[in-house]
């Protein structure tokens, strides 16, 4: 364990950047990730921090301070990775074929790291207990919702996360009260048509007129229907229909998602689109089978806690910026809806977005957004 002087990261940022080469070399899926798992958990052993028994199969929660009647408070990252073929280039690139750390959560869990041995050496001073989360699943599998289920934040009273941003100049930290990661749904359409000869379209009925339909009429959503000042999104992304070219299919698969910064929206833009599909299909003579659900609510951050997480960034000689809203969505939503928090953002200088082949987390500002992380504990803590 190397000692760590207040003030003098680099031996800390040393640190934190093997380990995560070492995360970003050996990405998992959602709910996969065991090796990971093990790896944090050696490390925190090994630097004498706890962990608590939740139950949960992958990822995990420590603790550091005292237990007893004190407040308690969470920082939660998450560790999996993306089902993509990593094109960054870099010479730390995945190892595993077909998954890559393509939305910085490698940096996130290594900060976190930072955050339990910074914390660690401040033990004995802490005014209460700290719960650090290393969420799994956070893309798409439901690990938030796993880490409430275990119970082990009921007893939390304020919760910070952090997410890398590319568009952010490196190390900048950006964060603004309400919601700045939208609510997601999904939706699924099945277009139930009468398949048959091509040449002979009148005795079937074509699904795939109906899906081209499907697709243009659900663009004035958008673009027709929502004030110009209104953030939504409506996506097409997937289409399935037909072999060959001289068959009309039976059924046309179409997939997507929308987008809003409110649930009520969410739901007027998921009511509409099943309205859409349904008068289509009707005009079609055609069934439709229409399936959607909210994969998370907005993001909503604490004004007061948001003025608390900009002080404490202020005390560490951290720039901060309001951050700009994302349609991208982030399950720590659901963690703010039963406590108060904040989601912050922290520049890593990528060339490419998340979620992209090329996208590369510099892990320059691994130490200060350690330190911000450990701060906020601390200064949590004291505010009693
Ligand atoms: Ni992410």
């Amino acid at each position: 364990m190397p000692s760590l002087q207040p003030g003098d990261c680099s031996e800390l940022q040393q640190t934190l950047e093997h380990h995560f080469k070492w995360f970003h070399r050996h990405p998992e899926l959602s709910n996969q990730e065991t090796g990971t798992t093990a790896r944090i958990q050696g490390i925190l052993s090994a630097a004498g921090v706890a962990i608590l028994d939740t139950g949960l199969k992958t990822g995990l929660v420590a603790r550091i301070g005292p237990e007893g009647n004190g407040k308690v408070i969470a920082l939660r990252c998450d560790i999996d990775a993306l089902p993509l073929t990593e094109a960054s280039g870099l010479d730390y690139a995945s190892e595993h074929t077909g998954c890559m750390h393509a939305c910085g959560h490698d940096f996130h869990l290594s900060a976190m790291l930072g955050a339990a041995l910074l914390l660690k050496e401040q033990e004995q001073d802490l005014a209460g207990m700290v719960k650090l989360v290393f969420q799994p699943a956070e893309e798409g599998g439901g690990g938030a919702q796993q880490v409430l289920d275990s119970g082990v934040l009921d007893d939390v009273r304020e919760i910070y996360g952090l997410h890398v941003a590319s568009e952010l100049e490196m190390g900048l930290i950006a964060v603004s009260p309400g919601a700045t990661y939208a609510a997601v749904g999904f939706f699924r359409l099945i277009i139930r048509g009468k398949g048959g000869h091509a040449g002979e379209p009148h005795a079937c009925r074509d699904p795939i007129v109906a899906a081209a339909q499907i697709i243009n009429a659900v663009q004035s959503i958008v673009s027709r229907e929502t004030s110009p000042l209104d953030q939504v999104v409506v996506s097409i992304t997937h289409i399935e229909a037909g072999k060959t070219w001289n068959v009309i299919p039976q059924e046309a698969l179409l997939e997507g998602t929308f987008r809003a910064f409110s649930a009520e929206k969410l739901s007027a833009v998921a009511a509409r689109l099943e309205q859409i599909c349904r008068i289509i299909g009707e005009m079609h003579n055609m069934g439709v089978v229409y399936q959607w659900h909210c994969y998370t609510i907005s993001t909503n951050n604490d004004p007061e806690l948001c003025e608390f997480v900009v002080d404490t960034a202020k005390t560490l000689g951290l720039r901060v910026v309001p951050s700009t809203p994302q349609m991208g969505g982030e399950d720590f939503a659901l963690y703010q809806q039963r406590i108060r928090g904040v989601f912050w953002n922290i520049g890593v200088g990528s060339p490419h977005g998340t979620h992209h082949p090329g996208f590369v987390a510099d892990p320059a500002p691994l130490s200060t957004a350690a330190r911000l992380l450990a701060a906020l504990g601390r200064r949590t803590l004291e505010r009693g």
